[in-house]
């Protein structure tokens, strides 16, 4: 934990170098992200206290409180990463490349950290290399078991690594996507991943980007799951620490806006000009500097303003207002701006783990994504804001019919 009772509110200790943590916004009580729940249990929820602060020694961004791990990962785990087109093309991509390249050799074997329901696995595994998922959520993972994947219903953390180095030899690649940024244990994630790389892999792994998060005020990437905001010059110096070169860095598209990061073992590869420039980028724009990170907790409150002022407005004229994707990001958009049922009557989702339930802490029902064309409201504010162009695209008779859009990131619009 950062924070308690010898560090009190506002300051906290950081997980990666034990460095002052200042906190720079405070998103308030928050539920869990992901704990949808039952009408009967609406009196029982979890809630913690959702802000995030800077580190003064490494720069991390990080959150000041730590949910416990089993709380949010476990068997009834609702995020499906198969549910978009987009992602399921984009990991199978990304797949494609290791194969081509890092596991093109006899006997490769690849590991996934947070292999969810085997969207990035299944072609690793279709194309007869050895693999290993890691993936303590249990229902998720028995999902990906289905489609013939091999998968480890557990923690990555120093013991399990090690484990898996004696049962199955060194990896030649460690990829993770969206689940380092949430494991505190950065640095026992680390020494894993010292004792299970082969000594001249690669460690993988891409999460949102602190530079689009501040830049598009995408406050609703911060939540109980997502512990740490990256920027290549943080995880540079915390990866150093461990032994590890970041040798490159790519920006992607996906989730609204990403960094893949390489990282290499001290000395065994040279690294690419892109991670110079992107470090130079952040250092130019002050990204992780004190004044830009309370720049960016000023406009969080101007678009909580606006969105609550829109659907306060909407509903005083009778509009009928819904939303689609039932996104743990929405949580705290929710919360933080207290909006409930009176706002948003009901949230249009495809995970069945998720329909028939109510979101958490706001307690808005949600109902099957075929109901939205069924009927649809005059607005939908778009929760999956991340999916625009893939949702946007299958709902086009949305418009059509005369219905609106709310987006609330970069700011509040109505298209
Ligand atoms: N890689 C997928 C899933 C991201 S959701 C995608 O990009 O869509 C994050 C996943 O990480 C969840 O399925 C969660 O159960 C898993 N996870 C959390 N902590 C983990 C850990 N220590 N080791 C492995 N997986 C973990
Ligand atoms: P996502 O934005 O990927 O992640 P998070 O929950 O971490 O914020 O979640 C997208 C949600 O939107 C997920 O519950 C599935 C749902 N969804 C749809 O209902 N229809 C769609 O076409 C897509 C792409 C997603
Ligand atoms: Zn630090």
């Amino acid at each position: 934990m950062t924070s308690g009772a010898e560090s009190g509110p506002g300051t906290g200790r950081c997980r990666v170098c034990g460095g002052a943590v200042a906190e720079f916004l405070d998103l308030g009580r928050q539920p869990l992200s992901d704990a949808f729940l039952h009408g009967a249990d609406a009196d029982r929820e979890f809630f913690f206290r959702l802000a995030v602060g800077r580190c003064s020694g490494c720069t991390m961004v990080q959150l000041m409180e730590e949910v416990p791990r089993e709380r949010m990962f476990h068997f009834g785990y609702p995020y499906y990463s198969s549910g978009s087109e987009v992602m399921r093309k984009h990991f199978a991509a990304t797949a494609q490349y290791f194969l081509e390249t890092e596991l093109a050799r006899p006997d490769a074997f690849a590991v996934e950290i947070g292999c969810n329901d085997g969207v990035l696995l299944r072609t690793v595994s279709d194309a007869g290399v050895r693999h290993l998922g890691f993936e303590p959520s249990g229902g998720v993972a028995e999902v990906a078991r289905g489609k013939g994947i091999e998968v480890r219903a557990d923690f990555f953390e120093e013991r399990t690594a090690a484990e898996t180095r004696r049962e199955h030899g060194p990896a030649n690649v460690i990829f993770a996507a969206n689940t380092i940024c949430h494991i505190p244990y950065l640095d026992s994630v680390f020494r894993g991943v010292d004792a299970l790389l082969a000594d001249d892999g690669v460690f993988v792994f891409e999460d949102p980007y602190l530079g689009d998060i501040v830049r598009k005020t995408s406050f609703d990437q911060i939540y109980d799951e997502h512990f740490y905001f990256f920027t290549a010059d943080s995880l540079r110096r915390a990866g150093g620490r461990f032994g590890f070169d970041l040798v490159d860095v790519r920006r992607l598209p996906v989730h609204g806006g990403e960094v893949r990061y390489t990282f290499a073992r001290t000395g065994a590869r040279p690294p690419a000009a892109a991670v110079g420039e992107l470090i130079a980028a952040e250092r130019a724009q002050a990204l992780a500097d004190p004044a830009t990170l309370r720049g960016f907790a000023d406009r969080v409150g101007e678009v909580r303003d606006d969105l609550v002022g829109l659907l306060t407005g909407l509903r005083r004229q009778g509009k009928r207002v819904a939303a689609y994707g039932a996104t743990a990001k929405s949580a705290t958009v929710t919360n933080f701006c207290g909006i409930g049922p009176e706002l948003i009557s009901r949230v249009y989702d495809s995970t069945p783990a998720k329909q028939g339930l109510l979101t958490p802490g706001a307690h808005i029902p949600v109902e099957p994504a075929e109901g939205f064309s069924a009927g649809y409201p005059d607005y939908a504010v778009l929760f999956a804001w991340n999916h625009a162009d893939e949702i946007m695209a299958r709902e086009q008779e949305f418009r059509r019919a005369g219905g609106r859009w709310i987006l609330y990131v970069p700011d509040v619009r109505v298209v």
